[in-house]
């Protein structure tokens, strides 16, 4: 572990789909590169998931393989803390208590429930909170409690999570405003590692590569399916002679985020001179992601066995986690007046 004077960083991850390449490329990679420069702690969102998915089983499968996902891409359990949310019961305990200090107004106003009312508005319907449950309603408190309880500095996090994580300072001064003589949360700050490095893929289609796009390329596919999948990347008809754009190419942008600084160069070379066909290109880069993800590929298989030592790093990591969550849930429970 990293010197106590360290500033602490956690990372959740919401287990709702196969990982794929844009993951790898837009939050694994950035996240673990903070691990040199802060304390790192990450978890699984399940109880996050729950607001979406209800399908026992497949909620079990996607957090298991995030789980193994990260520890395959390089996650290093000896350094940092990995555990699954739902393992770590201080967390709901002090979802509660947060909950009484925290103004409805402010959830009124999250972006993602907002988003649902205004797509039922949109439909139409007359209930604009029609098919909206709770957990989607409480979920930016349950963030912060993940947040807060860790006593986490920074919060590596996308765009669309900003807010939440604003909520989660905003409810840590509340809280402080009011208890603080006793007991002071730490005050979180989002940091938003996309920016830092400018890294998004290009997705099947051509946009963002995300889930919600339904364009990804999934990380683990098989090689002959990850041959299938680079194919229907979409490219123009320019004949194999022309000179060609790189810049405008999805293959190429793709490339750029796995090849080596020299093989980028010569590739652009060899394609602003004409003669590469987008096949070949293809093929290069084929060879290129293979290389890198074939090692990851069957460390993830073997952890996601059913006896691998997935479950092990899980509670050991849960074991750390809720030293440090039972720590502040005691201040917290005797700044408000609970228990003895
Ligand atoms: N809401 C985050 C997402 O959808 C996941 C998440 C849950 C999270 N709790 C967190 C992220 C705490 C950072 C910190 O991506």
């Amino acid at each position: 572990m990293s010197q106590p004077a360290s500033k602490v960083s956690l990372t959740g991850i919401k287990p709702t789909g196969e990982p794929h390449l844009g993951n790898l490329v837009g939050a694994i990679r950035p996240a673990l590169d903070l691990v040199k420069r802060y304390e790192s702690i990450y978890f699984i969102a399940d109880y996050h998931a729950l607001t979406s998915i209800r399908d026992p089983k497949l909620l079990r499968h996607y957090t298991r393989s995030v789980a193994a996902t990260w520890l395959a891409a390089g996650l290093d359990p000896e350094q940092t803390i990995m555990y699954r949310q739902s393992d770590i019961p201080e967390i709901f305990e002090l979802h509660w208590a947060l909950s009484c200090v925290t103004a409805k107004g402010l959830m009124n106003r999250a972006h993602a429930y907002k988003a649902a009312r205004d797509q039922n508005a949109a439909a139409g319907r007359e209930d604009l909170d029609g098919g909206i449950n709770m957990g989607l309603y409480n979920y930016p408190v349950l963030m912060a409690v993940d947040i807060l309880i860790m006593e986490s500095d920074v919060v590596p996090v996308g765009k669309d999570q900003l807010q939440h994580v604003e909520y989660a300072a905003d409810i840590a001064g509340t809280f402080n405003h009011l208890y603080g003589d006793s007991y002071q949360f730490k005050i979180p700050q989002a940091v938003i590692p996309q920016e830092d490095t400018g890294r998004t893929l290009p997705g099947l289609d051509g946009r963002k590569m995300s889930k919600s796009y339904d364009n990804t390329i999934p990380l683990f596919l098989p090689e002959g399916q990850l041959k299938k999948f680079i194919r229907r990347i979409p490219t123009d008809s320019t004949p194999v002679e022309a000179p060609k754009d790189p810049d405008s190419s999805s293959v190429f942008q793709i490339l750029e985020q796995f090849a080596t600084p020299d093989m980028i160069a010569d590739t652009r070379k060899r394609l602003t001179a004409g003669g590469v066909g987008w096949g070949e290109l293809k093929n290069q880069l084929f060879e290129v992601l293979n290389h890198e993800i074939a090692p990851m590929r069957e460390k993830y298989h073997a952890l996601m066995e059913p006896d691998s030592e997935l479950e092990t790093v899980l509670c050991e990591g849960a074991e750390k986690a809720r030293e440090r969550a039972q720590c502040v849930l005691s201040s917290v429970r005797s700044a408000i007046g609970i228990g003895r």
